[in-house]
């Protein structure tokens, strides 16, 4: 598999709609100096996504400078959820920097103070304290300590985490220990052994295993045991909303097996918001699809719209436990006075109740493509304005990468930009500000894009 896609300007069709125009060769001959650059000085894992310069981004389009506009379908990887560069937004980070007030470490600001105010009020009220990070991945890492110092409060043996298999909570190597990707965890060497994770319950893995979803919980958990877990050293299990490469939720049977086993056993649940929350699933945060009251949650990316923040919410006895938990970038008053502003606008302009109504257009619309395909799309999964589209291979149920590489290179030809997985899924996280017929007009493209790779193989 390529890492970089290759910066050799393909020509294009002009193309201008209400939502899109492509006017030159892409990506744009005079951007390729300033990418190249950033090849040669920057490591290749900065790389792997679509070349296209970002000169401007504003609400659900980009812009490279040079008249070519496209459709964005990342929200920059889950971050602009209100739509990018939002004015209330801009104005608010404008403000901080008139003051100036540019950083404060953790002296008390007003723009902090406005801030966590407004998020505890948004949060369920038994969620009371909140600490303001800089990445989502900095968040996982806290609930790891939190979970683990709060069972070592019941005993010093309690202290093993549970996640599942494929999750993802960060790149760091507390986070990355959590998630359940195997590759690229062997350089850790000496993993951390109290960490275990669980088959993650996808629909087929259900089906497959003849058991109902709870009771596959309990099984699946006794597994464990073979491999030298003891339940009662379990001090807390993380879990995100949903897989973030596949967009898959868990079933309700099996949230309430683990929600009840978890209860009975003094386990804390964390639940890492950092990419379901702020209105990506249709509701405010992805835990409220389950009948849930997590105990720690996770929050980043969408938080701000723009400037990096992050968030853990607990309740007080839990979160206060380390007194050492703070950072130096953590709560920033632009990145505060942004999140404040973008958390707004999110709930005036009703774009949690948009991204509900939106999705179910976006999975009318990949149903109905997925039905022309049913033997190249082998899934759909979609809630709200996340969505996958599963590839593939002919024959096989092997993933596709290369072919959705592929679909995604020319539909950033044709004025559209996807998040690339590497997984063989498209994956949709546009803004969720995005008008209904842009969205429509995305996945055309890529129904476009499909028939013309399907033309040229014959
Ligand atoms: C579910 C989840 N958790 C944690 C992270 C890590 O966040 P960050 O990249 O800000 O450290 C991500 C990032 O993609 C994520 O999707």
């Amino acid at each position: 598999m390529k890492i970089h896609y290759d910066l050799i300007p393909q020509e294009t069709k002009n193309i201008k709609t209400k939502h899109r125009e492509v006017c030159t060769p892409i990506p744009h001959p005079d951007t390729i100096e300033i990418i190249k650059d950033l090849r040669f000085y920057e490591t290749d894992s900065m790389h792997d996504q679509l070349p296209i310069l970002w000169d401007s981004a504003k609400d659900y389009q980009i812009f490279d400078g040079y008249g070519n506009c496209f459709i964005d379908l990342t929200s920059t990887i889950f971050v602009a959820n209100i739509g990018h560069s939002h004015p209330k937004v801009v104005q608010a980070i404008e403000n901080s920097c008139k003051k100036p007030l540019l950083n404060n470490y953790y002296y008390p600001s007003r723009e902090r103070r406005d801030f966590v105010k407004r998020l505890i009020e948004v949060t369920p009220s038994y969620l009371d304290k909140c600490i303001l990070y800089t990445t989502g991945s900095e968040t996982t890492e806290a609930a790891f300590k939190t979970m683990r110092q709060n069972g070592r409060k019941i005993s010093k043996e309690k202290i093993v985490i549970l996640s599942f298999l494929g999750s993802f909570h960060g790149k760091t190597t507390g986070s990355q220990q959590l998630g359940g990707k195997a590759a690229g965890k062997e350089w850790i060497v000496n993993q951390d052994k109290d960490i275990y994770h669980l088959p993650f319950p996808t629909e087929w893995y259900v089906k497959e295993s003849g058991l109902s979803a709870d009771e596959l919980f309990l099984r699946d958990l006794k597994e464990l045991e073979k491999l030298g877990l003891v339940f009662k050293n379990v001090a807390g299990i993380i879990m995100e909303p949903y897989q973030g490469w596949g967009a898959l939720f868990y079933p309700q049977p099996y949230i309430d097996a683990m929600v009840k086993w978890a209860k009975e056993n003094q386990v804390l649940i964390t639940v890492d918001e950092v990419q379901a929350g702020f209105g990506r699933t249709g509701r405010l945060f992805g835990f409220e699809h389950y009948n849930m009251e997590p105990d720690l949650v996770c929050m980043g990316k969408a938080i701000s719209s723009s400037i990096p923040l992050s968030a853990i919410l607990g309740r007080g006895e839990i979160l206060n436990i380390d007194p050492s938990m703070n950072s130096t970038h953590g709560g920033n008053p632009l990145a505060c006075a942004a999140s404040l502003a973008s958390l707004n606008v999110l709930i005036d302009e009703k774009l949690v109740e948009q991204s509900f109504v939106k999705g179910k257009v976006l999975e009318e619309e990949l149903l109905k493509w997925q039905k022309e395909y049913p033997e190249l799309i082998s899934y759909i999964s979609c809630r709200g304005l996340v969505a996958a589209v599963f590839f593939a291979k002919e024959g096989s149920d092997k993933l596709d990468i290369e072919l959705v590489d592929e679909l995604i290179y020319r539909a950033m030809l044709k004025g559209v930009n996807s998040v690339r997985t590497l997984s063989g899924t498209i994956k949709f996280g546009p803004p969720l500000s995005i008008p209904e017929d842009a969205l429509v007009e995305a996945i055309n493209v890529y129904k476009e894009c499909l028939v013309e790779i399907l033309e040229e193989k014959k």
